[in-house]
């Protein structure tokens, strides 16, 4: 793996490699490896804490050079650019960049660069994709039903600005689960119909597998009107009595931060059915495994130059 950037990029049978790798360090939970050579730095233009520390996490555990970057000391604020900041970062040895940005596809001119000799794994990129998400909730998922085939999952709330909803439509659906929407008619648009049916969350609780909760952004909802936490709750929220309605066997799920009492009544989020500290767990295992699989395409790469 040269970078992580979207999910489309990745065969089905990669992904598997990806979780199956993660549960293997789940299992094993081997101890902080002995120092590498190679340096990671963890670059974040929006707020993070589970992504950005778990990737930290993730790559101290695994021995990596962890080189941290302050977006708000850096010479960005003298006006330089992403991609001459991602090209110094190259220039001086910096193997991985770890990258959250809130525009869109930000990855593309970096990737496209022939300059840029770092490899990127995008930690969020503005509405679009965040694939290192995605990943730890496939592996959440799987440890629990060991297969996606047929799976009822809902994907509930914020859509349209959900770059979790939009990689995790897309992998789904290639693994066979069956989709449903769930979101205020503003939040919803065409591009979901071609990946599941959009429906009310009265209408389908009682046959969902997994109820994926999204939270409410309210940073990127400039000049919308007014939003009710109480109305909202009331029909789309995960509430007791929607809770009692689900299938025994079925998981709540939410990447979190979670809105408590929005999206999801305040002791449901550590409530039997919920996976949601299992997904942050499992979101360290899940970078392990992204960056052993992009430290080895590197150090392949290496060895065929070298044999050149
Ligand atoms: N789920 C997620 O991306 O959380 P952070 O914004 O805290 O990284």
């Amino acid at each position: 793996l040269q970078h992580l950037v979207t999910m489309e990029t990745l065969s089905n049978e990669e992904v598997m490699a990806l979780v199956e790798n993660a549960q293997e360090y789940k299992k094993t939970n081997p101890s902080a490896q002995s120092l590498k050579e190679e340096f990671v730095a963890n670059m974040f233009f929006e707020s993070s804490t589970r992504t950005h520390k778990s990737f930290e996490v993730a790559e101290r555990r695994l021995g990596y050079k962890v080189v941290d970057f302050d977006a708000s000391t850096s010479s960005v604020n003298k006006g330089e650019t992403l991609y001459d900041t991602v090209l110094t970062m190259s220039a001086i040895g910096i193997d991985v960049c770890v990258i959250r940005h809130p525009q869109d596809s930000y990855y593309e001119e970096l990737i496209a660069s022939p300059t840029i000799k770092s490899s990127i794994v995008n930690g969020g990129d503005g509405s679009g994709q965040h694939p290192s998400q995605c990943l730890l909730d496939l592996m959440t998922i799987y440890e629990e039903f060991g297969h996606f085939n047929g799976l009822k999952i809902a994907i509930a709330g914020d859509l349209s600005h959900s770059r979790v909803a939009k990689s995790n439509m897309i992998m789904l659906k290639r693994l066979g689960a069956e989709l449903y929407f769930i979101a205020p008619d503003e939040w919803h648009t065409d591009e979901f119909d071609e990946y599941g049916k959009h429906v009310q969350l009265d209408d389908i609780i009682e046959e969902l597998d997994v109820l994926m909760l999204l939270r409410v952004q309210h940073e990127r909802h400039h000049g919308s009107e007014e939003f009710s936490e109480a109305k909202y709750n009331k029909e789309f929220g995960l509430t007791h009595e929607r809770y009692d309605r689900l299938k025994d066997a079925a998981i709540i799920m939410h990447p979190a931060p979670v809105n408590r009492g929005v999206e999801i009544d305040d002791d449901l989020v550590e409530s039997p059915k919920s996976r949601i500290v299992e997904q942050m767990t499992n979101g360290v295992y899940v970078r392990m495994a992204i960056l052993d699989a992009i430290m080895n395409y590197r150090n392949q790469q290496k060895l065929d130059e070298e044999n050149k």
